[in-house]
């Protein structure tokens, strides 16, 4: 046992993940079951160092497991990964007497996490919430489901015009710099194609199957694109398409924000309200500097330097049946 934890802080930092209220539900009620008070803090790590923090009791989480977004607010602090930044968050953290701290959030959240606890000698458990799916340590991050059936969802639609029209369509979904969303989003739509930044783009392939899908079965096609400098997006590709084949008619549509909102899916809820239970059991076994994961269904800790530092790669498999599925 490390020592006793009276009071956490919670907040949400990053691009907001449908399923970080879940996250956030479970994390304070678990915490008020375990006699540890809970502390809300607004705005991320800004607030943190403006000190926008209020104590939070049951009720406060009422009615929240099924909304999108985040009833703590977000943002993206510059100012929190510097010296002052973090040692005016310290401040605040003695001065409210927060012993630990929860963070649920994407890569860069978790990386200013790992940054406090080291400076600081802060307990901090990390809960993994961005719809990218880019953390290491875990299959999954909160939020990735929702947005991945959001997606589909919209493919399903667009592939009606692209059929109606015989049109050829590359769609552009969000990830960063990784490629689940697109990859799967095109398993799950059934897509011609998947361009993801893990893979380098071989045009003569894409070439190969526009060709020949329009050439025989097919009178559209749809290639989902990871947004990407890597990849070019669905722009860059579709411009370099465009001027081979001007007798394709070729469309293109970026899904944007759409992608990280609305309602969190059952699966999302789920894992969120696990990996909230978890976080407080964690700080209780005395683990510190560690983020939750889901690891085949099961929960598991990984350090928060891992989790940020290590590469999480997409499956060989899923490119392997992406590809055979769309002949
Ligand atoms: O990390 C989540 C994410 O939605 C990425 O997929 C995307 O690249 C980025 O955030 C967009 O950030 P913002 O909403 O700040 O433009």
């Amino acid at each position: 046992m490390g020592q006793a934890i009276n009071c956490i802080g919670i907040l949400t930092s990053g691009g907001d993940a449908p399923g970080m209220n879940a996250a956030l539900r479970s994390v304070t009620r678990s915490a008020i079951f375990n006699k540890i008070r809970v502390k809300a803090i607004y705005r991320g790590y800004l607030g943190l160092m403006t000190g926008e923090i209020k104590e939070f009791h049951t009720e406060d989480v009422s009615n929240i497991i099924q909304r999108g977004g985040t009833i703590l607010k977000s943002a993206r602090s510059e100012e929190f990964i510097t010296a002052e930044g973090m040692a005016k968050a310290y401040e605040n953290l003695k001065k409210e007497a927060i012993d630990a701290l929860v963070v649920i959030g994407g890569d860069g959240s978790l990386h200013g996490a790992n940054m406090l606890s080291r400076a600081h000698n802060i307990p901090i458990v990390g809960i993994p919430a961005t719809i990218d799916n880019d953390l290491y340590g875990t299959d999954l991050t909160i939020g990735y489901d929702t947005a991945l059936n959001t997606i589909v969802d919209a493919v399903d639609k667009i592939r009606d015009t692209a059929n109606s029209h015989e049109r050829l369509f590359f769609i552009e979904v969000m990830g960063r710099d990784a490629g689940f969303l697109a990859l799967n989003s095109a398993l799950a739509a059934g897509a011609e194609a998947a361009i993801i930044p893990e893979r380098e783009t071989h045009l003569n392939q894409l070439r190969e199957l526009i060709h020949n899908g329009f050439r025989k079965s097919k009178n559209s096609s749809i290639v989902l694109v990871s947004e990407s400098d890597t990849t070019g997006g669905a722009t860059g590709l579709a411009e370099k398409l465009r001027t081979e084949y001007p007798e394709f008619d070729i469309r293109v549509s970026i899904l944007g924000h759409i992608q990280r909102g609305g309602s969190p899916t059952a699966f999302d809820r789920i894992i969120a309200s696990r990996m909230g239970v978890a976080a407080i059991d964690a700080l209780m076994d005395g683990l510190r500097n560690i983020m939750i994961g889901v690891v085949d269904n099961k929960i598991t800790h990984v350090s928060l330097t891992k989790a940020v530092n290590l590469n999480k790669p997409v499956a060989e498999e899923l490119i392997g049946v992406q590809q055979i599925l769309s002949i």
